[in-house]
């Protein structure tokens, strides 16, 4: 019962911005015949794809309980796209039917302003402004979900510490997070993103979790195509929260969460569940340690251990840190009486959609993780949180944030 109520409340709230839209008649504000008669096909076309798929994806997807391909991809993808671009009209609606108002009261009151008919123009001037501005994101959103989610982009950086010790003068690290297995419906496109990774030369390659959105299986597809990554001082990994099963009991059982443990290794990446190796050079080494999932929020596995994971480190000693989740830093990292130098993070995905450009940086992402997507410092100690190889489930797109694998090269501050 309660389930059927939330889902009458969600389908209403979907409803009511279209019905506002719909009443407003956006799609026929423009003058021409031709024009009006194109809104109209594209308003009524996209209204049922955005809707019968609504009703088709709940019954392929949780009903008959079928596997997601392709077509559910990209046909959700196209709901989400739909969902947000309305949403971005209703403030231009909005402002529209409270400029009538006002100008009617103004007018019936004073009689001195100027003709309804005029104010009825200017109001069709304000719903094609907003027609006009949603094409910006339904066109973004088209990208994000054919080309945009495969857009591998390379982010390079230069870090000096003055802790690295000589030997590891230009050391070059590639990191990449949250796979996704499950979420991918293009073997050659994930593929293409696996090359790129391992062209990029590193010494050492790090993922930092969730492997699968669910289960151990996901996997499968795509152990091949890890084989092509060698970095000549290794591969290790730390778990992140998808990589504790979500969806059911099943997902979360043992036996899949050891499975999940498993498909680490056999895509040849060495887990550091709160433990650390060393990384040897000339007589010199760094450290590099991982934890397992630790996340602020109730939703969230708590198993990162930090005192474990830096046993047998020494206070000074250069230390790179694999943390699935951002949160972890401010709550616990920055605190601990162990200096991290480098801590590598994922799972906010950037939100896989917002604005990345001529220095403006947005994303709806930042109002939920305060250190969502880049390179944050404070106290000598340097977060960096990469924005994901792969897609969260039921969400196939990138918009404006695109799929990332970041390399870093430590230099010596001097
Ligand atoms: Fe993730």
């Amino acid at each position: 019962m309660g389930r059927i109520i939330f889902l009458g409340i969600a389908i209403f709230m979907v409803l009511l911005p279209d019905l506002y839209i719909y009443f407003s008649k956006v799609h026929v504000s423009f003058s021409s015949d031709r024009a009006k008669k194109i809104g109209k096909i594209f308003y009524f076309s996209t209204l049922l794809i955005q809707f019968g798929g609504m009703f088709f994806l709940m019954y392929y997807l949780w009903y008959l309980q079928a596997d997601r391909n392709g077509f559910t991809n990209i046909l959700q993808a196209f709901i989400w796209t739909m969902f947000i671009v309305k949403f971005i009209m209703l403030p231009f609606l909005l402002f529209g039917d409270i400029y009538k108002i006002f100008e009617l009261f103004h007018y019936k009151t004073t009689k001195v302003s100027e003709l309804p008919e005029k104010i009825h123009e200017r109001r069709n001037f304000i719903k094609q402004a907003a027609v006009v501005v949603a094409a910006i994101p339904f066109f973004s959103f088209l990208h994000g979900m054919t080309l945009g989610k495969y857009n591998f982009k390379i982010k390079k950086i230069k870090l000096a510490f003055k802790d690295l010790p000589e030997s590891f003068q230009g050391f070059k690290i590639a990191q990449f997070s949250d796979f996704h297995a499950g979420s991918f419906d293009n073997i050659s496109n994930v593929k293409y993103g696996l090359d790129l990774l391992q062209k990029q030369g590193a010494d050492v390659i790090l993922f930092t979790g969730d492997l699968v959105n669910h289960y151990a299986e996901e996997v499968d597809p795509y152990i091949d195509l890890f084989q092509v990554l060698n970095a000549p001082y290794g591969q290790y990994a730390s778990t992140g929260n998808h990589d504790y099963g979500y969806r059911n009991e099943k997902s979360k059982s043992f036996e899949n969460i050891k499975k999940i443990k498993e498909k680490y290794a056999a895509c040849n990446f060495k887990l550091l569940n709160n433990e650390n190796i060393k990384i040897e050079k000339n007589g010199e080494h760094i450290n590099i340690a991982g934890v397992e999932n630790w996340g602020a929020g109730r939703f969230f596995p708590k198993k990162g251990d930090l005192d474990k994971a830096f046993e047998n480190i020494n206070k000074n000693d250069f230390t790179i840190l694999m943390s699935h989740d951002p949160t972890h830093w401010d709550t616990k990292i920055k605190q601990h009486p162990k200096q991290v130098h480098l801590t590598l993070s994922g799972h906010t995905h950037g939100a896989q959609m917002g604005v990345e450009l001529f220095g403006l940086k947005w994303s709806p992402g930042k109002y939920v993780y305060k250190r969502w997507a880049g390179l944050y410092e404070e106290a000598n100690q340097y977060l960096y949180v990469n924005r994901g190889f792969g897609m969260l489930e039921g969400f196939s797109f990138r918009t404006g944030i695109f799929p990332e694998i970041t390399v870093f090269e430590l230099e010596r501050e001097v």
